[in-house]
């Protein structure tokens, strides 16, 4: 079993033609609502994948935090552990894609500011059963803290995707994590590094490495992903695809590796899963709605062959 803590949100998606400039109206080309939150978003990847999931995050006890609860119970998650908070709306995202399939979000926490290091307390013992725990930035770094420190008294690995960055992340803590899994804008920001090419995503990861952290994986989004651990140094290039909506692109390709790596313990083949998972993910619009099922990533797999 999986366990993913972390952030929920509705996400209110626009897609337009290009940013609008301060004091003009535009119109959007396209609208849509859909479910989202990095930590959800993992889950529902993860799920897809065929992994068993334990979910715990906060939702707002009004409509939206109904709806996210029906929503994880249609991808068989366990939401045991899902807090419903009362008088506080649940977490939602406003989210820009313009044509360039770039996308802007805006999140409100709502009801995930909420869950704090008492509710990992609370799901001890279920958590303590899993054999994977993965993280982010989008809650309180409070809980994300206890979770750190429960996982590493349990030997239970962490997987941690720091996003979205923030100041001030404690690398003490976070170096108790398996795997740190950022993307060139977060580690940029960790490191005060450049990293744009992956020459220089290898110096910023190698800059994480000495900090004490086992295994880096930096996503370059089209460029692909980075694998680096000791000595060892693995790039593997993405699928030259035609994006349309990249949000939510990152959350597919961890959910995808918690998944493959908890059952296989093989990080090359989890990532090449991965690589293959959110470039079928970028091609569609939404967030977890453009993440493909088993059957569609096998066929795509064969199609390279
Ligand atoms: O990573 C994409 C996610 O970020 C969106 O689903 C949105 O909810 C924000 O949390
Ligand atoms: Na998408």
């Amino acid at each position: 079993m999986i366990a993913v803590i972390g952030a929920n949100n509705i996400d209110l998606i626009s897609y337009i033609k290009r940013m609008p400039a301060a004091g003009e109206t535009i119109e959007m080309k396209q609208f849509s609502i859909g479910y989202g939150g990095k930590g959800a978003n993992q889950a529902a990847a993860a799920a897809r994948m065929g992994a068993a999931v334990l979910m715990v995050t906060a939702v707002g006890r009004d409509l939206f935090g109904r709806q996210v609860l029906d929503n994880f119970k249609k991808y068989h998650i366990d939401t045991t552990y899902v807090k419903q908070v009362e008088h506080v709306p649940n977490g939602n995202a406003v989210i820009l894609v313009d044509d360039s399939s770039q996308n802007r979000i805006l999140i409100h926490k709502g009801a995930n500011a909420f869950l704090g290091p008492d509710d990992i307390d609370k799901a001890a013992s279920a958590l303590a059963a899993c054999s994977l725990i993965v993280l982010q930035l989008e809650s309180d770094l409070a809980a994300i803290y206890k979770a750190v420190d429960f996982a590493w008294d349990h030997h239970i690995p962490v997987i941690m995707n720091p996003a979205p960055a923030v100041t001030g992340l404690d690398m003490n803590r976070v170096k108790k994590c398996e795997f740190f899994i950022p993307n060139e804008t977060e580690l940029a920001s960790l490191t005060g590094m450049p990293v744009q090419t992956p020459e220089e995503a290898e110096k910023a990861a190698a800059s994480v490495l000495r900090q004490g952290v086992k295994q880096v994986i930096v996503t370059l989004g089209s460029q692909g992903s980075l694998w680096m651990r000791d000595n060892k140094r693995v790039f593997v290039p993405a699928y030259p695809v035609r994006a349309v909506d990249s949000t939510g692109a990152g959350d597919a390709y961890i959910g995808c590796f918690a998944a493959v790596y908890e059952k296989s313990r093989d990080v090359e083949r989890a990532l090449q899963y991965a690589n293959a998972f959110s470039a079928l993910s970028v091609q569609k619009y939404g967030t977890q709605t453009s993440y493909p099922s088993m059957t569609e990533l096998k066929r795509f797999f064969h199609q390279g062959e």
